[in-house]
């Protein structure tokens, strides 16, 4: 019997990458996103069931997950892809914005695992992958909020990694690097040009030494991306998985570094402005 994938963020980007792959695979596809008027073409998908779903909203997750079990049977893998980021110095965002990104990117997580895990629990099987971000292996200045909602994505699913083993349930984070993604810049949160002089000037100047490094080299596919959640939805693999060549260096970095201060003291020479 063919399995199936429930995605969030589907829109666009990775979330729409993986309905793709996953449905020409042969897999079931539900592909939640929060405007199905935005991405007319998934409904052609085969065997691919589109269903409104904000990650805020809980009635909207258990609406489209009751959809998506009525009419495949099961879940057997969770991608929790839908996220976004914002680029401020940490003083620059809002309280309200740094509310709604950890709406989105660590409660929005945490809510769907709540409604699909008991499902997984009673067929004793599935797997979930959580989208976090190199920004969630390194504390990305200038990045600061979106850097910490990805470090809770990745301690997070160590954590149940650890909790749901024994309940037949695997857990994995995504870590991309950088990719162009169809909208990303779309869904990014920008508050350079808030707050004192001081912090605007030290903002742009961290800004700019951060998009130099990011430019560097060819664009990455983003189909990278969702192959991987295809491999590891079918085959299983570690738990933490950074995705393209730029976070396999920073992976490299980090485990190369004798413990973690040497790596911050190799990462404050490439990601602050030097005078
Ligand atoms: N592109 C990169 O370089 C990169 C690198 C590292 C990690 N990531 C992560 O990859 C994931 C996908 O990003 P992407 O690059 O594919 O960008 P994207 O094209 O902007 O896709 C983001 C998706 O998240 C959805 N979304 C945002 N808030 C939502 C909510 N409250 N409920 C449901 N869906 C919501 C968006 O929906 P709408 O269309 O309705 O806004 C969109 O479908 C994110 O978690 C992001 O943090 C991206």
């Amino acid at each position: 019997m063919a399995k199936t994938v429930l995605i969030t963020g589907c829109s666009t980007g990775f979330g729409k990458l993986a309905a793709q792959k996953f449905s020409g695979e042969g897999w079931n596809v539900i592909a939640t996103l929060r405007s199905p008027e935005k991405a007319p073409d998934l409904g052609e998908l085969p065997n691919t069931l589109v269903a409104k779903l904000d990650v805020t909203d809980p009635g909207s997750i258990k609406g489209a997950v009751g959809e998506g079990l009525g009419k495949f049977g099961s879940i057997d893998c969770l991608i929790n892809n839908a996220g976004y980021g914002g680029r401020a110095f940490f003083e620059q965002a809002s309280v309200a914005s740094i509310d709604a990104m950890y709406g989105t990117n660590v409660f929005g997580v945490m809510n769907l695992m709540r409604e699909v895990l008991p499902h997984m629990r009673k067929q004793k099987s599935g797997s979930v992958i959580n989208v976090t971000s190199m920004a969630g292996m390194i504390g990305v200045p200038g990045n600061s909020v979106y850097s910490s909602t990805k470090w809770a994505l990745e301690g997070l699913t160590e954590a149940l990694y650890l909790e749901y083993k024994s309940l037949g349930i695997r857990m994995h984070t995504v870590a991309p690097g950088a990719y162009v993604t169809t909208s990303f810049g779309d869904n990014t949160d920008d508050f350079l040009d808030t707050g004192d002089d001081q912090i605007r000037e030290a903002s742009k100047k961290m800004r700019e030494n951060f998009e130099r490094i990011i430019n560097q080299g060819d664009p990455q596919d983003p189909s990278e991306v969702s192959d991987l959640m295809f491999k590891l939805a079918t085959e299983g693999g570690p738990v933490h998985n950074p995705v393209g060549a730029d976070a396999q260096m920073l992976s490299g970095l980090i485990n190369g570094a004798a413990d973690r201060e040497e790596f911050v003291r190799a990462a404050e020479q490439m990601l602050t402005p030097q005078e």
